[in-house]
Order: structure tokens, then sequence, then C-alpha cells
């Protein structure tokens, strides 16, 4: 099997041989995190793929342009993001889907639709999947009045992801705190900014492989906070809890399989990561992020159409955990990219 693993990449110019050395002193230190696509690309070899590195800098064609020498049976992408910017991330799936090439995950319209987390909600809330209550303000707009539902708000931007501009200051709990909050995210961040009622609960995420009849939802990760140390409106997935070593220590912070959740809960979880997939395309591999709260009810918070697949975290733990080595799960998503294009 011929499969390119096509990423975003700061170093233009580098050619697949350039990222070949790369990956290779990267897997074989231990200092840092290898970059994801070199990890992915490691398994696909582990696993007796050929592989070629498309590296996509700022110049695109350099996908289709190697695509059409190499002839992959399949590539997988990797791209988080074109030239930098995050909103850009569907151009891959999209010059691929041009260049009529088969390739892992979410089509265009998915990766587009669940960046955005208002329209995301909109078609959550059309099936009948509970999401919070939001409001939406443009760049520029100004807030006038308190929305029509209770405080505390979180206030996040509407299409950033890896908990971008999510800090403790996110969770507001009056009119004034919401309008700095909004002013702040619009300069930072130069998009409009959502404002969701914030939703007290356990916070899980739900792996998702596979299509159709084929759609397996992985066992549940969770984030945990020490209950002494915090209160519930600091439970938050803040880019210093997700990454800050040193602050997750401090506030006992931890990624886990999910502790012990209901029959109910674990139902409706299965149902709505069922639903989601239908309702937003999404394709091959997705991680839905939820609220659970205590008296039972599931919440979701957004759908990540493109989730991360690194060695270690959430997805790539879950897949472990239902017996699928790194290399194994990684080929799993290639598999299942390749069984629904034949079965289009
Ligand atoms: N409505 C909400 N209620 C409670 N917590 C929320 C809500 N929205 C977001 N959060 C917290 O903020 C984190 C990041 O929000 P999310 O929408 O998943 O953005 P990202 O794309 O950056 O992951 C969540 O994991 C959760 O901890
Ligand atoms: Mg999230």
């Amino acid at each position: 099997m011929r499969t390119a693993v096509a990423f975003d990449t700061p170093y233009a110019g580098w050619t697949p041989d350039d990222h070949r050395t790369q990956m290779e002193q990267e897997l074989a230190g231990d200092e840092h995190e290898p970059e994801m696509e070199y990890q992915v690309a490691g398994a696909l070899l582990d696993q007796g793929h050929e592989v070629l590195l498309v590296g996509i800098g700022k110049d695109p064609r350099v996908l289709l342009d190697l695509c059409t020498s190499w002839k992959p049976d399949v590539v997988i992408n990797c791209a988080e993001s074109f030239n930098g910017d995050g909103s850009l991330d569907h151009l891959c799936a999209t010059l691929l889907d041009a260049g009529g090439y088969r390739y892992t995950g979410s089509a265009p319209l998915a990766l587009q639709v669940t960046r955005d987390k208002a329209m995301s909600k909109k078609i959550l809330a059309f099936h009948g999947i509970k999401v919070p209550p939001f409001v939406m303000y443009r760049t520029r707009e100004r807030v006038t009045e308190p929305p029509p539902f209770d405080f505390p708000l979180i206030v996040k931007p509407l299409a950033a992801d890896a908990s971008v501009g999510i800090a403790k200051a996110s969770v507001v709990d009056d009119l004034a705190a919401l309008t700095d909050r909004v002013a702040f995210v619009h300069e930072r961040f130069r998009q409009p900014a959502i404002a969701e009622q914030f939703i007290r609960g356990r916070e899980l995420y739900a792996g998702i492989l596979g299509n159709d009849e084929r759609l397996q939802v992985l066992p549940l990760t969770e984030l945990v906070f020490d209950k002494d140390k915090t209160e519930p409106e600091q439970r938050i997935a803040t880019q210093a809890a997700k990454w800050t070593e040193t602050y997750r220590e401090r506030w006992g912070i931890r990624t886990v399989f999910a502790r012990p959740v209901s029959a109910l809960a674990r139902e409706r979880i299965e149902t709505i990561c069922r639903t989601a997939g239908r309702a937003l395309w999404l394709r091959d591999y997705s991680r839905i992020d939820l609220r659970l709260t205590d008296d039972d009810e599931v919440w979701v918070l957004e759908a990540n159409a493109n989730p991360f697949i690194s060695e270690g975290h959430e997805m790539a733990n879950a897949a472990a955990k239902v017996g699928l080595s790194y290399p194994q799960f990684i080929d799993r998503i290639v598999q299942e990219a390749l069984a629904r294009y034949s079965r289009e």
C-alpha cells in the first residue's frame, strides 16, 4: 500500500526526503514529542506501508504535484491548518477531492462546519442533541444586553481549537465581564466570539472510529480535577490545564479513562456519537467533547472532525484500550477510509 502522509509545515521547500530525515531523528530521540505527522508515518511504516511525507508549506500545489508523480493509493490527512491559518484546514481535503485522491478523515464540508462552534451546534440541536444555549457576537459587535439564559457563561473564539483562547477568565458571571471578554476575543483572535451557557459536570471525550454500521465508540476519556482545590466553574480544559504539566499538578488535573458512568449515560453517549457523526458528516475517526451532569444529562460541547492522533493522547489511548497498538490504530484509520470508498 502506497500511503502519502499530508500535513502542514512551516518548513516551506522541504522535500519528502528532508522530512524523512527529520522524522527519523525525532522518532529516535526522546527529548521532544515527535510531530504528529512523523508519528503517523512511523506507524504506517511499521505496518508495512510505503510512505511519502508530503509537507505543505506556503504553496498548496506541492500536494497535487507530489501525488501526481508518486501516485499514492491513499493519503492520510494530517493537515491542521494552511500557512498557519487554522480556518483553512479543509484546503488539503479540498485539493485531494479535486485531484480525485482517496484520503482519510472528514470531507471539507465537515471540517468547515465543525470548526464553527455555532453552526455545528445548530445542526446538532436540529437532531435533538442537547447543546448549551449560546449567543454569537460578530467581530466588532458589542454586547448590549444579557443573553436570554442564566449566567455563568463561557466565552470562546468561534473557530479556534486546542483550547486557544480558553482561560479562567473565559467563564463570566455578569454582563460587564461578558462584554469585556467578548471584546478581548475579538481583538486578540480577530474572529467572532461565542458565549455559551456554562454546563457544570464531568468532562468526557468520546473517540469514534469507522463509519455507518462499522462505527465504534471508543472507551471514554475524562479530564479530572482535584475537587478540593477547584470550584465547578474552574474545571475546564484551559490551555494550561491541557498542556502545562506544572499547572496540571498544582490543580490535580489528569486525563484518564473515564470513571464509571451509569448505563443510561453510556447509552445516551453512544446514541449522541452515532447521531452527531451522521449529522455532521464525520468520517473515519473523530472525537466528541461532552459534559455529563449529575442528573445524567449529556451535553455536546463540540465535535472534532480532525482530532489529534498522536501516541499517548486521548484517541490513541482509547484505541489502545480496545486492543489496538499505535501502529494498528493508524492503520485502522486508513482501512476505515478504504472500506468507505469501496462502498461508495
Ligand atoms: N458550554 C460549556 N460549559 C462548560 N464548559 C465548557 C463549555 N464550553 C467549553 N467548555 C470548556 O472549555 C473547553 C474548550 O472548549 P471547546 O469548545 O471544546 O474548545 P476547543 O476547540 O478549544 O477544544 C472544554 O473542553 C470545556 O472544558
Ligand atoms: Mg474541545
